[in-house]
């Protein structure tokens, strides 16, 4: 088998490390130059994957192009890329679209053809197999054609691109067949479904689940506040509960590039049958509010110090989304840093995974990280834990900020102490 893999990033290069650890070759396509030459010098873009696992995988063969003519050389075409929301949040498919417009003139009887991109139910029914079928090809005839959503969980060391089963739709039953063969080469489990659409449902149904829980502890969270209650401590005690609730931990929104863009590809697509998704809407108002409310936390307790945001030193504690990752898309942090600058506050930021602010289509901070040390703490009016890296040393940032605002629960365990405050 030799499998192409299009779209080398966050998704694109665990998988093409796993199939080239089974033994199939790899040959991966991408639209940037620079990425494409530096995995060819043995060089990871992704900083949980290790160069020598780069080095690993040219050794068997691996190579990145940027020459998409020779996706005509694979058995397997599988497809990678970003699916982001649009400036008024309607979903973008502009990247899958470029991608089957540069593979289209080189499809061939025989190939079969999966989309692991995130997207609304339709997409490789209405969008890609009107391609396939231009070629003068024909899905389970002499072409397979499937649906198969990616599940990577960056930074969680308990399962991996082999351990995470696999659901698998086709667009007729010789495909699913043919899909369930290819991915059964280097997937441990595979979960079969009648279709693509209802693969491409599957993965939506996984991220709204995860937004609609987290909306609802985040709203809960400022309702336990007001209670004088710790909604960590509650959440902990509630998930002794041996069925039936599963614990989701509040925190200053959303981030990455699923959980805050996914539901709104239904949102989209569930407009064209009369149909409102009222929870997704009210988790993303819930969540897309929470940047706001750490903020309003923190003025009050620089007012109760008799300070005022506009001038204040301020060091915002995590960039990632989330917690040992090095990945800033859609991160609320940035969102809280960008308030904060409006507010008139001097803005700083430590993340040992984010040495320099990255290049980011819609943020634009010209910032190194902060080295986190006694003096620097103490050189801040707050220092803001907003992603709660097992990196930092949180001992000492309880012992020498003068103001520590936690949106994580990283400091509830800490004696009661009034420069701690929850947000
Ligand atoms: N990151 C995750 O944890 C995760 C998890 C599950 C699903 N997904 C989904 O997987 C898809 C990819 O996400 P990602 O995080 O890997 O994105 P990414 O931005 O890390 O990587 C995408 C890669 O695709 C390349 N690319 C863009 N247009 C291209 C084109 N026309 N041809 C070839 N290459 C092109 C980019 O240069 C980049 O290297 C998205 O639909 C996302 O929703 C991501």
């Amino acid at each position: 088998m030799q499998v192409g893999i299009i779209g080398l990033g966050y998704v694109g290069i665990p998988l093409a490390r796993r199939i080239s650890q089974s033994g199939q070759g790899v040959t991966g396509f991408d639209i940037d130059a620079e990425r494409v030459s530096g995995l060819n010098g043995g060089r990871s873009p992704i900083r949980h994957i290790a160069d020598a696992e780069i080095g690993a995988m040219l050794a068997h063969g691996f190579e990145a192009t940027g020459d998409f003519s020779r996706t005509a050389e694979c058995d397997a075409l599988i497809i990678c890329v970003p699916t982001p929301l649009g400036k008024t949040r309607e979903p973008d498919l502009s990247y899958v679209v470029s991608t089957m417009e540069s593979i289209a003139p080189h499809l061939r009887a025989g190939q079969l053809l999966s989309l692991e991109s995130t997207t609304w139910p339709g997409t490789t029914e209405e969008v890609l197999r009107p391609y396939v079928e231009h070629a003068g090809l024909t899905p389970g005839v002499d072409f397979h054609l499937v649906y198969s959503p990616e599940r990577e969980d960056p930074g969680n060391p308990d399962f991996d691109t082999r351990s995470i089963p696999k659901v698998v739709g086709g667009s007729t039953a010789a495909c699913l067949d043919a899909g369930v063969r290819l991915y059964s080469l280097f997937i441990d489990r595979i979960v079969q479904v009648s279709s693509t659409r209802t693969a491409e449902m599957v993965k939506l149904l996984e991220n709204i689940h995860r937004s609609v829980n987290i909306g609802l502890v985040n709203e809960l969270k400022s309702v336990t506040d007001r209670m004088g209650l710790d909604i960590f401590e509650i959440i902990d005690a509630a998930k002794s509960k041996p069925f039936g609730f599963t614990a989701y931990y509040p925190g200053p929104g959303i981030g990455g590039h699923c959980i805050p863009i996914d539901p709104f590809y239904l949102t989209w697509k569930a407009r064209e049958f009369g149909v409102h998704t009222r929870f997704i809407e009210l988790a993303g108002e819930v969540n897309a509010a929470m940047p706001r409310y750490v903020v309003d936390k923190l003025i009050t307790a620089l007012n109760e110090r008799a300070k005022a945001l506009r001038g204040s030193k301020i060091l915002a504690l995590g960039i990632a989304y989330k917690r040992d990752v090095d990945d800033t898309r859609e991160s609320p942090s940035v969102f809280v840093m960008e308030l904060l600058r409006e507010w008139g506050a001097e803005v700083h930021y430590s993340d040992p995974n984010v040495p320099v602010f990255p290049r980011m289509r819609e943020h634009n901070f010209d910032l190194a990280s902060v080295e986190v040390t006694a003096d620097s703490l103490a050189s801040y009016d707050a220092v803001l834990l907003l992603t709660d890296h097992s990196a930092f040393d949180y001992g000492m940032i309880a012992e020498h900020a003068s103001l520590i605002v936690d949106t994580r629960g990283a400091f509830r365990d800490m004696p009661a102490n009034s420069k701690v405050v929850r947000a």
